[in-house]
């Protein structure tokens, strides 16, 4: 929306990587939750073969594209099968059915204590692109 004249603007923007955390997360909270045999996709930040494995490791049944078949052609989908074949053989899986859901909260024993290591981990993992000097306490 332009916030200018209130007018919806039509365009389209494809998505980022990033944007998959939002769907892994819930994905990852919501497959211990619901019965087996409800089916779940994620959708949108799915770029690559990783992406996919991530989708299955939190618990996806599938994992969608469309940004990533618009910018790169429908052969993008036999690439993204090439490495996820290619990580299921690296990581000695044997079936798509093992890898689904395996870090997903109900794998953990306490899916709590995990969130906020994670999250602990991540506030540790932030480096400031500057520092202050601080100041000393005469003023100088
Ligand atoms: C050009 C374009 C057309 C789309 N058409 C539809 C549609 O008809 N119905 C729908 O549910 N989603 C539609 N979507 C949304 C996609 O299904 C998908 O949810 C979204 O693009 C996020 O996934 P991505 O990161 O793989 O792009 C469309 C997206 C784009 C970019």
């Amino acid at each position: 929306m332009d916030p200018d004249t209130r007018e919806v603007v039509s365009s389209i923007e494809l998505s980022s990587g990033w944007e998959l955390r939002l769907p892994l997360r819930w994905t990852a909270i919501l497959r211990s939750q619901l019965p087996a045999e409800t089916s779940l996709a994620v959708t949108t930040g799915v770029w690559s073969g990783a992406d996919a494995a991530k989708a299955l490791l939190v618990g996806a049944d599938v994992a969608m594209m469309t940004s990533a078949v618009l910018k790169h052609g429908p052969e993008h989908f036999c690439t993204v099968e090439r490495d996820l074949v290619r990580w299921l053989d690296d990581n000695e899986y044997i079936s798509v059915a093992e890898v689904r859901g395996s870090v997903s909260y109900g794998a953990t024993d306490d899916p709590s204590a995990f969130e906020r290591a994670n999250y602990l981990r991540t506030l540790h993992s932030w480096t400031a692109p500057h520092r202050l000097t601080p100041r000393s306490p005469s003023g100088d």
